[in-house]
């Protein structure tokens, strides 16, 4: 029952990646692109610091890597949930190429590296206020470094099925 459901949802956030684009770009050509981060990556969320990496197949098919902010980082090593408002959890990703210049140097093919960025940069922002029907969390996507129109509830149904964990995937990897 509850993994039908995940691969339904699963179904519909694989074809969300690609089918983001058009809007992505209409957004950004009226100018009124925003999210709950407002119209722009959050400076410096390149270098917050690594909570954990995941790939994932099917039509995502990509690496990720799991990165917070202070607060963030705090919680996950603490252990304490739920997450303090102020807590930012970015999930960036990229293509999971295969390494020819590895492959050459192990003698056969085995390695595999991120290529080009993949599926956006999704965010997680917690508010518990603002954000009181989804778990006190705000969702943000961004392709290209612009704004994508998320739907809230598209993204919550799938936390939702970590509510115990504050509705965050991601352990700690130590
Ligand atoms: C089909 C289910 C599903 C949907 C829908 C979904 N996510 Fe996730 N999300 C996951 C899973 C599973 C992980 C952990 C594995 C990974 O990172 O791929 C995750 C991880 C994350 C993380 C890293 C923190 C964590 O919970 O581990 C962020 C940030 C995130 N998602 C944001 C979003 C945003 C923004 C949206 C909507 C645009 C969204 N997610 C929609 C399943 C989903």
């Amino acid at each position: 029952m509850r993994n039908a459901r995940i691969a339904k949802l699963a179904a519909a956030v694989g074809l969300c990646a690609t089918a983001a684009m058009p809007f992505a770009a209409g957004w950004a050509n009226d100018g009124a692109a925003s999210s709950v981060l407002g119209d722009k990556l959050p400076p410096g969320y390149r270098d917050w610091r690594l909570i954990s990496v995941a790939r994932e197949e099917g039509k995502l098919n990509d690496i990720r890597a799991i990165l917070g902010n202070d607060m963030a980082i705090k919680a996950f090593r603490d252990g304490t949930l739920p997450f303090q408002n102020g807590t930012i959890i970015a999930r960036v990703g990229w293509s999971d190429d295969s390494f020819p210049d590895g492959n050459r140097s192990f003698g056969h093919p085995q390695s595999f590296v991120s290529g080009h960025p993949k599926n956006g940069v999704q965010f997680m922002v917690k508010d518990s206020a603002k954000y009181a029907s989804t778990g006190g969390w705000g969702f943000a996507q961004f392709d290209g470094g612009k704004p994508t129109a998320v739907v809230q509830n598209t993204c919550f149904s799938c936390h939702e099925t970590v509510k115990t964990r504050d509705f965050v995937f991601a352990r700690y990897a130590s």
